[in-house]
């Protein structure tokens, strides 16, 4: 069986991408500097995985990382717009020299592929939906900035050295392990802890603002499939959605239904950097990657409140 390096081990996506990987009976390296992972998501994997705490900016840990890896999943980064729109140079370090610092172990290491969360910030404010990977990038924040670049050296090192690579540029994750305590959070994570505890969730802009808020099962699967898949799809770039589009006052009133939340909503001007609509065409990903949307957005809101309240409960029991 396989074995991988899952980077940002302790985070919300990658920590659902060794879950997977282990019930397939993976051998699982993970790394995080618990910057913003949290070692709970790991709770009962932990004693069935090697865990290391590094940076993925220190060279000899990555080296150290990639040694008989197959496939590399390169979750690690600081995944916030406002985070790096405040620092873009402290955000630079862990999202972009991260990534190169990477590329070159697993390129080092012989490593068979190597899968990045690539962001749908690509896309920056372009008018034209559904965003489809043929579209010239337009990176509007810092963030944005860094994660184009980060695609770019992974096509780079699938052309000059022939590391096989692949990137996969997320729409609006979200999921139990989110974390949702972050001014920086993903919106639904923000919402569903902020219903669920009776407080006041806070639209930025006018809630027509719209994501493809795509449930992490969805992810999980396109990083499988994404390793699995012909040495075709190396150096490409695929959208993961669900190429539906949802706007903030639509998820607000979802997630109040299934909460039974009884309280008001208050607006704020937008963010900085943010974008206003964001949509997936997923054809590239269907044909290529064989993806498929394997869990839609109610069904996503529905498991992530689920485990939420778990989590508000425990802590009350604790
Ligand atoms: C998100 C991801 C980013 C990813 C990008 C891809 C998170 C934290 N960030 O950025 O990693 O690359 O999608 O498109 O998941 N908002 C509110 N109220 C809140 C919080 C946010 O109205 O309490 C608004 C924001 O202003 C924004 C929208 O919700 O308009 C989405 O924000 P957020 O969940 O932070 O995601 P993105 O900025 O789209």
């Amino acid at each position: 069986m396989a074995k991988v390096l899952i980077t940002g081990i302790a985070g919300f996506i990658g920590s659902s991408i060794a879950r997977e990987l282990l019930a397939q009976g993976a051998t699982i390296v993970g790394v995080d500097n618990l910057s913003t992972g949290r070692m709970e998501n790991l709770e009962e994997i932990l004693s069935s995985i090697e865990f290391r705490r590094a940076d993925v900016q220190d060279a000899q840990a990555m080296d150290d990382a990639c040694v008989d890896v197959d496939y590399v999943f390169h979750e690690a980064a600081i995944p916030s717009v406002p985070k790096s729109v405040q620092d873009p140079v402290g955000t630079n370090g862990p999202n972009l020299d991260g990534t190169l610092t990477l590329l070159e172990a697993a390129r080092k290491a012989g490593v068979k592929r190597l899968m990045y969360a690539a962001s749908s910030a690509a896309y920056g404010d372009a008018p034209e939906l559904p965003k489809t990977e043929a579209m010239l990038p337009a990176p509007i924040s810092p963030y944005a900035v860094q994660k184009v670049a980060g695609e770019h050296y992974l096509s780079s090192y699938a052309r000059v050295y022939g590391l096989e690579t692949v990137s996969l540029r997320y729409f609006n994750i979200f999921g139990p392990r989110q974390d949702p305590t972050s001014q920086y959070s993903g919106v639904l994570a923000r919402f569903i802890s902020q219903m669920t505890a009776g407080e006041t969730p806070t639209i930025f802009g006018d809630g027509q603002t719209s994501r493809d808020f795509t449930y992490i099962d969805n992810v999980v699967s396109a990083n499988l499939l994404a390793a699995k898949a012909p040495s075709s799809v190396s150096g490409k770039i695929f959208n993961v959605a669900t190429g539906r589009r949802v706007t903030l006052l639509e998820a607000y009133q979802a997630i109040k239904k299934i909460v039974g939340y009884t309280g008001d909503i208050q607006f704020k001007p937008e963010r900085e950097g943010d974008i206003k609509h964001s949509v997936a065409d997923i054809s590239l990903a269907q044909q290529m990657l064989g993806y498929r949307v394997v869990a839609d957005f109610t069904y996503g809101l529905e498991m992530t409140i689920e485990w939420s309240k778990g989590v508000q409960s425990m802590t009350a029991i604790a």
